[in-house]
């Protein structure tokens, strides 16, 4: 069964918009998705009907926003094939999820411990594992790429093995936000689980996510964290998810209201989960509409999904090859619609800004992966990412307005 691309773009309202009187041609859905209309309308419908806090009130308002708020968490759970829904943590972010997870981590690991992450990584998720590792002793490690920007498997095969016992965790994204590689995440787990029994598995799946059928239980992860923003739900809220047993012993990280069970002036005690990490009041309107973005995905063909943005990669992979003087950097086998890429005229600051005065958003920079463009010898990169609802008419859009590009900088 195909999309229905036309009809999927009429849902989002900004897509009509336009830019200094040109059409927009949204490509910067690595950054951030666009939100269809029933998301805004879950937003403005919980603030216009029930806007209240949650867990608290002794009223109808307050039993309305909660049942709304819970009810969020079980089509997350739902979404991620979760198997309970306590193991579903509101977080403002991937960023706070991974800080969760790695802060936690630094009080538990000790100086002969070790963590991998790879060479792939977003900024958040390598900084906070520097940071576990100063403050524990441990030692971090970098697990090295190849030319084509993939986890090089022979390496990190041979890294696991090598310390084994002492592996204590191991945090990788499930696709690459710089350049669209889709790590072989359940092939790696294998490897570490065979390997490095002692070792925890943290999954980023920020980009992960609006890509692919996510099962946390199949994928054999422990931890897997996301935001909702970059699957058409509202930013400012995000998950964790990890496995119960471990969720229920981690160290937590903010205290306050709705996180104890019992409090003195002497001391607390932690709420059960998944409150247990929810300190103070949640982005309650996030939560609702993060559900309503996640119910709205669910009613199309995932593997529908998955070939139309094959289909928008491939295109515009061709194109791009054909480009006198353009550089594709990042050429996965297993690759999500990312098309990170340099040109021989001008420097990505220019052909980003150049580009908008036509009406085609993309980003351009380190996209917060700066060690990531040092392996690549480069500054940072041009990122026309899709989704979706990007149709070809988008990519041919874009070549033309970059073909205008190459003529002003040359
Ligand atoms: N991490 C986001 C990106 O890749 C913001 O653009």
């Amino acid at each position: 069964m195909s999309l229905d691309i036309s009809a999927i773009r009429k849902q989002f309202p900004i897509l009509s918009e336009k830019i200094d009187g040109q059409p927009l041609v949204y490509l910067d859905n690595a950054a951030t998705t666009q939100k269809p209309q029933c998301v805004i309308d879950a937003l403005v419908s919980y603030y216009k009907e029930c806007n209240s806090n949650v867990h608290r009130g002794a009223h109808s308002l307050a039993d309305e926003s909660t049942r709304r708020f819970e009810a969020a968490r079980d089509t997350v759970a739902d979404f991620i094939h979760a198997p309970a829904r306590e193991e579903v943590i509101w977080t403002t972010g991937t960023t706070e999820s991974i800080n969760l997870v790695a802060i936690g981590a630094s009080k538990q690991l000790i100086a002969s411990d070790h963590v991998i992450t790879t060479a792939l990584e977003h900024h958040a998720n390598l900084v906070p594992w520097q940071e576990a590792c100063k403050v524990s002793g441990a030692t971090l490690h970098i697990a090295p790429i190849n030319d084509k920007g993939e986890l090089d498997l022979e390496i990190f095969d041979a890294l696991v093995s090598k310390l084994g016992d002492d592996l204590k965790f191991v945090s990788f994204a499930h696709v690459s936000n710089a350049l669209g590689t889709i790590n072989p995440v359940e092939r790696l787990i294998k490897t570490i689980r065979a390997q490095a029994p002692n070792a925890l598995v943290l999954v980023d799946g920020a980009q992960g996510v609006a890509h692919a059928n996510v099962n946390v239980e199949k994928l054999g992860c422990d931890f897997y964290a996301f935001s909702a923003h970059k699957v058409f739900g509202p930013t400012g809220i995000g998950v964790l998810w990890g496995k119960q047993a471990l969720l229920e012993n981690w160290p937590v990280w903010k205290t306050g209201g709705e996180m104890i069970s019992t409090v003195t002036y002497e001391s607390a005690e932690w709420n059960v989960l998944p409150y247990r990490f929810e300190a103070g009041t949640p982005n309650i309107a996030g939560a609702i509409g993060l559900a309503a973005a996640l119910e709205w995905l669910s009613g199309f063909d995932t593997q529908a999904i998955i070939d139309h943005e094959a289909k928008i990669m491939a295109y515009a992979t061709e194109q791009a090859e054909a480009f006198d003087g353009l550089t594709i950097i990042g050429n996965a086998e297993d690759k999500v619609g990312v098309l990170s890429f340099i040109m021989d005229e001008g420097h990505s600051a220019d052909i980003g800004f150049l580009l908008d005065r036509q009406g085609i958003a993309i980003r351009t920079g380190s996209h917060c992966a700066e060690p990531l463009m040092g392996r690549f010898k480069i500054s940072g990169t041009a990122r026309a990412s899709f989704s979706l609802y990007t149709s070809k008419d988008d990519i041919d859009a874009f070549f033309k307005a970059l073909r205008k590009v190459k003529m002003m900088l040359a």
